[in-house]
């Protein structure tokens, strides 16, 4: 329901008037803000509480070269902002942001014209994973890249979907960084488990792959059951606190992400902006359906004339 809502302009309308209208609006609690120094502010914070951060410049599903190239020039100018404001060197992107659904090769070439900065300039770039019609040919984008030399990047592979066993292997081949997530995107029966407790135990079979055999894994999750079970695994396996991570997601259990760091784990935090925030902020709202409530009082908190629910 929420793939189709988020695809609703009129729904999408409303909700960027609403929004991130001030620093108090429902969606600056998942969202930093729509310019690049929002989230460099949000970052300092984090940063000033002893979390680690990557940025992801919101946007997906470009469909034409000139959107690309804009998406392109927007993310150098972000390496540009980091490097000036002395925040650390992190981010994370989309391949379709950067014309993957145009055509491969201009995919590619925008990717190089980001990673040669990025790579001057000691960042690290994660791509993120979409939807399993790009799986395969994400990891293949990636693969070029690394036959490249670009040693600066890292994946995300999903759990949900039956393919990642093979995919990580495939990674680990590489030595390449993984981020593993369950999947935030729908997907068929076809090619995905479809039982939330499939997804968590395919989640624990691969974790153990990644601490026995990864690089530097990162495990993004706010599942409280898993966080505990890769907290032991690890422990077990004698991997040290600094050479694996957990990520979690801007305004998603701070309590959690706090008392991580204060035990004296890794802790990154995706802090995503950008106008182009509707399509994840409504997978935000589809993983838990409180949040709805959540966004219903703070529009109705609000009181703005004229909004009818
Ligand atoms: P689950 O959904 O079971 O949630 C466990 C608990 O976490 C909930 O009970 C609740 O307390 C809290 N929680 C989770 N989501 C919440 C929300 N939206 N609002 C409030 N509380 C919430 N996916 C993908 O397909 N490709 C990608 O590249 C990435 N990248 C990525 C980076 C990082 C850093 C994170 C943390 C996540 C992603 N994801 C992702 C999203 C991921 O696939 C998944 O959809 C979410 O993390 C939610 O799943 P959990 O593992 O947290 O478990």
């Amino acid at each position: 329901m929420f793939t189709l809502l988020s695809r609703s302009n009129t729904l999408k309308r409303l909700a960027s008037s609403y929004g991130m209208a001030t620093p108090a609006s429902f969606a600056r609690r998942f969202i930093a803000g729509e310019q690049i120094d929002d989230a460099i502010e949000a970052a300092r914070a984090l940063q000033g509480r002893g979390l680690h951060l990557t940025l992801d410049y919101l946007g997906e599903s470009v469909t034409t070269r000139d959107q690309a190239t804009w998406a392109t020039r927007e993310y150098i100018r972000l390496i540009d902002d980091i490097v000036a404001s002395n925040i650390e060197r992190n981010v994370s992107l989309k391949l379709s942001q950067l014309g993957l659904a145009i055509d491969r090769a201009t995919c590619v070439d925008n990717m190089r014209r980001i990673l040669e900065p990025a790579r001057q300039h000691e960042f690290f770039v994660r791509i993120d994973m979409e939807g399993s019609d790009y799986t395969e040919v994400t990891l293949e984008v990636f693969e070029t890249l690394w036959n490249l030399e670009y040693r600066n990047i890292g994946v995300v592979l999903q759990s949900c979907l039956y393919r990642t066993e093979r995919d990580l292997r495939r990674m680990n081949e590489l030595s390449a960084r993984v981020r593993l997530v369950k999947g935030a995107y729908r997907e068929p029966a076809a090619v995905a488990y479809q039982q939330k407790e499939d997804v968590g135990a395919a989640y624990l079979r691969q974790m153990r792959v990644l601490i026995d055999h990864g690089t530097y894994p990162a495990f993004a999750t706010h599942d409280v059951a898993l966080l505990n079970e890769i907290k032991s695994y690890a422990a077990e396996r004698g991997l040290a606190r600094d050479k694996y991570e957990f990520q979690m997601l801007y305004g998603i259990r701070r309590d959690l992400q706090a008392s991580y760091v204060a035990d004296g784990y890794r802790m990154r935090i995706y802090v995503p902006f950008g106008r182009e925030w509707f399509p994840y902020f409504m997978r935000r709202l589809g993983e838990r359906p409180a949040n709805v409530w959540f966004v219903i009082r703070a529009i109705l908190g609000e009181r703005r004339p004229g909004l009818v629910l």
